[in-house]
């Protein structure tokens, strides 16, 4: 695995900010079997509270707002506001309203101890340096009731491949076209990084395709 690009987060937030009309129009399409398939291994029930975070243009908040009580409220969570633009566009086009879109940043969210049944987050750990991964995996376990779900989505490659040639062209190309083109994702493998969080019952699944991913679950039962 190879680590991101040392983007600060204010150069991400702006970059998926210019880019989320684009990126909902012609990136999010090829990313949704996979969301669907993730959605479906967290199982939702009607009256969970479910948090997204990094919701971008709101295409899985629609399948987990499908899959709750009309008077429940799924929470959403995304740096940039552009998203968060979009995401509520989608929802609302569709005739949904009980979601609440917040800006926020996965480091730092904003929600007490122990609420959340459900917390899924979709292709942003793989834009996230390693030494931020703990920190945020730790915000997730502590938003999450004890024995709460964790689902994650995320670019990744076979457990066994050695370096694939997108993570060369990622370490290759200029650091513009990586920001502004790859959105700074790479191939991860997030199943240890789980486990060291203290989550419990990991499981790895890989979905190959146009982009190869993973989906890991798991559950919150983590130190204080
Ligand atoms: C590759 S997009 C994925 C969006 C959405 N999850 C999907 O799969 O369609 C990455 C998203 O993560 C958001 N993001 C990046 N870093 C973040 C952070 N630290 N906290 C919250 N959101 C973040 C970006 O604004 C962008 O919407």
């Amino acid at each position: 695995m190879i680590d991101a690009r040392p983007f600060e987060p204010k150069q991400i937030r702006r970059a998926y900010d210019r880019r989320s009309w684009l990126y909902g129009k012609l990136v999010a399409p090829f990313e949704f079997r996979n969301h669907r398939r993730a959605i479906d291994r967290a199982k939702i029930r009607p009256a969970d509270k479910v948090l997204e975070v990094a919701v971008g243009p709101g295409r899985a908040l629609l399948e987990i707002v499908k899959r709750i009580d009309r008077d429940n409220v799924a929470l959403g969570v995304d740096a940039a506001p552009g998203m968060l633009a979009i995401a509520r566009h989608t929802l609302a086009a569709v005739g949904y309203d009980n979601f609440d879109l917040r800006e926020g940043d996965a480091r730092r969210l904003d929600f007490d101890n122990d609420t959340f049944d459900v917390l899924y987050n979709a292709y942003m750990l793989d834009l996230i340096p390693f030494a931020d991964m703990p920190g945020i995996l730790a915000e997730f376990c502590r938003v999450l009731k004890p024995g709460g779900r964790l689902v994650l989505l995320n670019m990744s490659k076979k457990d066994d491949e050695r370096v694939s040639w997108y993570e060369r062209l990622y370490e290759k190309l200029p650091a513009s076209f990586v920001l502004n083109v790859m959105g700074s994702c790479r191939p991860v493998l997030m199943g240890e990084f789980v486990e060291e969080a203290g989550f419990e019952n990991v499981e790895r699944e890989f979905l190959g395709g146009v982009i190869p991913s993973e989906i890991i679950t798991a559950g919150a039962w983590c130190p204080d």
